[in-house]
């Protein structure tokens, strides 16, 4: 039988409880690498968890709000700690509160800047000595960070003006680290999703929400985008998937 490729090898997957993070979570772990899963609702965790273990897998599982510095640091800790190693994180726990910035609640701001930046510098700055070192030990000889953006991180539009400024965030941090990372063979990959059928949108107001319905119209699933993740994280050491740009077919802009 064929080895798995990432058998002996450890991902820390972020918002792992739902969405684009559950589904990257399984196909990390049908691909041979336990996983971690970091987010706040311990039950979908448990759940996820209790699938994969199924199917014969690993899975650790890690109540915490990445917005707080220690739980993040924390996360990191006990997935090296528990599972032994770290080679993956998949910074990918995001919120997306949309609307026009005229009048908008501060609070909203704060969430998506507190979460979908600060949250993921935390994740990024605690691995990255892991992720080195994994780089350097494995048998592999690489290992992986990929940060989650979005079509938003691309353009922005009319009504998604700081969802679009934290995405636009994350892929400039993405290209600097991986600059700086290149011969040390810690890929650092950007995922930028169009429309994905998740619970992103519900966190809306029911204003926004309402304005927004016919926005989106076809929309993928949160296993094609972890499709693309995996891809990325299973390349031979010498080829680095830099950035991926996935839109629904019928996704114009
Ligand atoms: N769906 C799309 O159309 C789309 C498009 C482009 C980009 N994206 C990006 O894809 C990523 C995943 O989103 P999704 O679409 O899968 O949405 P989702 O289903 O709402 O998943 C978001 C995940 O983030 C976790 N999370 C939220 N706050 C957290 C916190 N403080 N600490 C730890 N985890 C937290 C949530 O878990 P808990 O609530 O349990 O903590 C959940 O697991 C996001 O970065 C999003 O911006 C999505």
């Amino acid at each position: 039988m064929v080895k798995p490729v990432l058998e002996g090898t450890v991902a820390l997957v972020t918002g792992a409880s739902s969405g684009i993070g559950a589904a990257t979570a399984a196909a990390l772990a049908a691909q041979g690498a336990a996983v971690a899963l970091a987010a706040r609702r311990k039950d979908r965790l448990e759940a996820l968890a209790a699938g994969i273990r199924d199917q014969g897998g690993s899975a650790l599982v890690l109540e915490c709000d990445v917005t707080q510095e220690q739980q993040a640091i924390d996360a990191v800790a006990r997935t090296v700690a528990e599972l032994g190693r770290l080679d993956t994180l998949i910074n990918n726990a995001g919120v997306m509160l949309l609307g026009p910035v005229v009048g908008a609640p501060l609070s909203e701001w704060q969430q998506m800047v507190e979460l979908n930046v600060l949250g993921l510098l935390y994740c990024a700055h605690a691995a990255l000595p892991h992720l080195l070192r994994a780089a350097g030990d494995s048998p592999r000889q690489v290992a992986d960070m990929v940060n989650i953006s979005s079509v938003a991180g691309r353009v922005a539009r009319n009504g998604n003006g700081v969802y679009s400024l934290t995405k636009h965030g994350v892929g400039a941090f993405s290209e600097s680290l991986r600059q700086e990372l290149t011969k040390r063979y810690v890929r650092v990959s950007l995922v930028e999703p169009g429309a994905t059928a998740t619970e992103l949108a519900s966190h809306n107001r029911a204003e926004v929400l309402e304005s927004i319905r016919n926005q989106f119209g076809q929309t993928m699933q949160a296993e094609d985008i972890a499709d693309a993740i995996t891809y990325i994280v299973t390349r031979p050491r010498h080829v680095a998937v830099n950035e991926m740009l996935i839109r629904p077919t019928e996704q114009e802009r």
